[in-house]
């Protein structure tokens, strides 16, 4: 039966791809945390990585089996890194070290350092896409996916944390330096409260002067949750917001997405966090594979996809200088934010899905020195089809979207 033959080939070729331990070193790894990678026989020439971090009580093998990323990453070509929490854990609770000030520091050390590593090693190995790195897990590993992404956003592209807590919610007060594998009650019951701009300061702190890309985010999280309180939650959106710039007030709410009783809110005009709240679900979330998928765009190929990672800074003159930028992407809005009277920061788009890539310019213009002729202030000073004065004869011309930019104070 050469049919039978021809198929049965296939399935060997298809099964021949398999969770592997690697054993050689792979840069710093100071808590000595194990790397399995699942690697499919077929790969693009520029891989994405998926970082997938197990739960409390589990492992590598656990996680590689628990979901099917693994079976999506042999279909679309991508690569997925299964760490594993710390052999000095191995005989409590497994769980990851999200408490410790070297893993809530960039390059501090800790657990996010040694997962860092296996990413950096992964990308080298395999040529794969430096900014198409994404991370996503459940419970202790939802929380070391904000670990992840609050500690290295120069890494990470993207995060979906299930039934995790916010960026330094486990820390412990005061001095948290070697507080490794450290449980906080506090957090877990939702006694830890905080304003947006306290929660996006222990991100910030996590990596001062940082001003590159901020990973999108999506949070899932049960309102019954009994172990990690769906506090977390609201917590969680309050920081990450912050951080984004997108405002806690949800600009969309759908009910029964992406299944019945979970209702999804979307924060800021181009998607950047998502929150997922299931109702009546407990701490035993159920993992969206296809919802995160679609968010990383990991079944993306070619031209279309998201320009992840594509950042720019413009630092205008201090004089009455003009300064232009360009911004090339996939056709959605662009998101902008001004940071200083000097600086404009530039972000590329929202995954959209478009089938046109669009170039738009804008010019910015920027005095201090003496005031110049231009657009008062709150006018609007460029975008496409804007044909008046691009310059400001006060404060800065701040970009919302490909549409729209106003002349804003400073
Ligand atoms: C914090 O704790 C570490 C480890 O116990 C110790 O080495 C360090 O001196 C402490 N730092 C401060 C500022 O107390």
């Amino acid at each position: 039966m050469k049919t039978v033959a021809v198929l049965s080939l296939l399935a060997s070729l298809a099964s021949a791809a398999s969770l592997t331990l690697v054993t050689e070193n792979f840069g710093p790894n100071p808590r000595n945390n194990p790397f399995y990678i699942y690697v499919p026989d077929v790969l693009p020439p520029n891989p994405a990585i998926l970082v997938n971090p197990h739960w409390c009580h589990g492992t590598a093998p656990a996680a590689f089996s628990g979901s099917q990323y693994a079976t999506l990453a042999s279909q679309h070509g991508f690569i997925v890194i299964y760490p594993q929490s710390s052999p000095a854990q191995a005989n409590s609770d497994k769980c990851w070290d999200v408490s410790s000030k070297e893993t809530l520091t960039h390059n501090g050390g800790g657990d996010s350092l040694g997962v860092v590593s296996m990413v950096k090693w992964t990308i080298n190995k395999y040529n794969a896409d430096p900014k198409r790195v994404f991370v996503t897990g459940v419970s202790s590993g939802g929380m070391m996916t904000q670990v992840l992404l609050g500690s290295y956003p120069d890494v990470f592209a993207a995060g979906a944390a299930f039934a995790g807590v916010p960026f330094g919610c486990f820390a412990p007060a005061g001095n948290n330096t070697g507080a490794f594998g450290y449980w906080s009650d506090d957090c877990a019951k939702g006694r830890v409260t905080k304003t947006p701009a306290q929660w996006a300061d222990l991100v910030k702190s996590a990596y001062p002067g940082y001003d590159g890309w901020r990973p999108k985010l999506q949070l899932f999280h049960g309102t019954n949750d009994e172990i990690l309180d769906y506090v977390n939650h609201q917590e969680g959106i309050k920081q990450w917001a912050e951080v984004l710039g997108v405002g806690i007030t949800p600009v969309s709410v759908t009910p029964n997405t992406p299944i019945s009783g979970w209702t999804k809110s979307v924060y800021g005009a181009e998607g950047w966090l998502e929150g997922y709240s299931a109702a009546g679900v407990p701490h035993d979330i159920r993992v969206q594979e296809a919802t995160v998928m679609a968010f990383f765009e990991l079944a993306c190929k070619g031209e279309d996809c998201f320009r992840w990672g594509d950042s720019e800074w413009c630092d205008a003159e201090p004089s009455a200088t003009t300064s232009s930028v360009v911004v090339s992407m996939t056709g959605a809005p662009v998101t902008t934010t001004s940071t200083s009277s000097t600086s404009v920061r530039v972000t590329t788009p929202s995954a959209t899905s478009t089938s046109s890539r669009v170039t738009t310019t804008f010019v910015t213009s920027t005095s201090t020195a003496a005031p110049v002729a231009g657009q008062p202030l709150w006018a609007q000073c460029g975008g496409m089809g804007f044909n008046g004065p691009t310059a400001c004869a006060v404060g800065t011309c701040t970009i919302y979207n490909p549409y729209y930019a106003q002349v804003n104070p400073q």
